[in-house]
């Protein structure tokens, strides 16, 4: 039987491609930030590397169940001190995480959801961030109704193949349900391969 020792990391090689210029942006962004939760951290590297890069702050990794041995074995081998083992959080269970944060990342979460998860996700950003707080989320997103590039628009139809639920999100969508949750547009970056970095910031109370 295998014992968490024994897990193989798993491998997302996206993650490689896309962490320089992430990084890149949460540096500036998450300057002054202590303590941030990702939402969805999948296998974990994103977490390990970006402690790594930015040892001031201190990393929550989260996913939902099935993919938290894995992030475990990623975060266990860092041997870094700041990037902490992951809670179960499945944003459709509105999860109760009983701690607030300085910033919350996500990063290609918001496609792969279903438009109830994301409104989910958005409410529990909402919560646990603290005032002044960042929630910085990645991905490929769409603008004014329409795909950034037809490589997106294939992704898309992709996605929709797999599960009719999936699909790119509308940007505008996304700004209003940061606004009924506390949240106002800060920032947004154009990233390589037609992904952005949106970065919303919690109203000062
Ligand atoms: C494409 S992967 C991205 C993983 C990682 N953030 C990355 O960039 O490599 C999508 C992630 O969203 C997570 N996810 C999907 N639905 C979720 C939900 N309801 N609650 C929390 N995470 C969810 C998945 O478990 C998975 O880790």
């Amino acid at each position: 039987m295998n014992s968490p020792d024994h897990i193989e990391k798993p491998n997302a090689p996206a993650t490689a491609r896309n962490r320089q210029a992430i990084l890149e942006v949460l540096q500036v962004e998450l300057a002054s930030a202590v303590d941030v939760l990702e939402i969805g951290s999948g296998t974990g590297q994103h977490a390990v590397f970006f402690a790594q890069a930015m040892p001031n702050l201190l990393w929550q990794t989260s996913d939902r169940s099935i993919n938290l041995d894995g992030i475990r074995a990623w975060v266990d081998d860092s041997s870094l001190n700041n990037v902490l083992p992951p809670l179960s959080i499945d944003v459709l269970e509105n999860p109760q995480v009983g701690q607030t944060f300085d910033a919350v990342f996500s990063s290609n979460t918001a496609h792969i959801m279903s438009e109830a998860a994301v409104r989910k996700m958005f409410a529990l950003v909402g919560q646990v961030l603290r005032p002044g707080g960042a929630f910085c989320l990645y991905g490929p997103f769409n603008i004014d109704g329409k795909f950034t590039s037809d490589s997106n628009a294939e992704f898309d139809r992709s996605l929709k193949e797999q599960d009719p639920a999936m699909g790119i999100r509308e940007l505008d969508n996304l700004h209003r349900l940061a606004a009924s949750n506390g949240m106002q547009p800060a920032n947004h970056y154009a990233l390589p391969a037609n992904n952005q970095l949106i970065v919303w910031r919690r109203r000062e109370e």
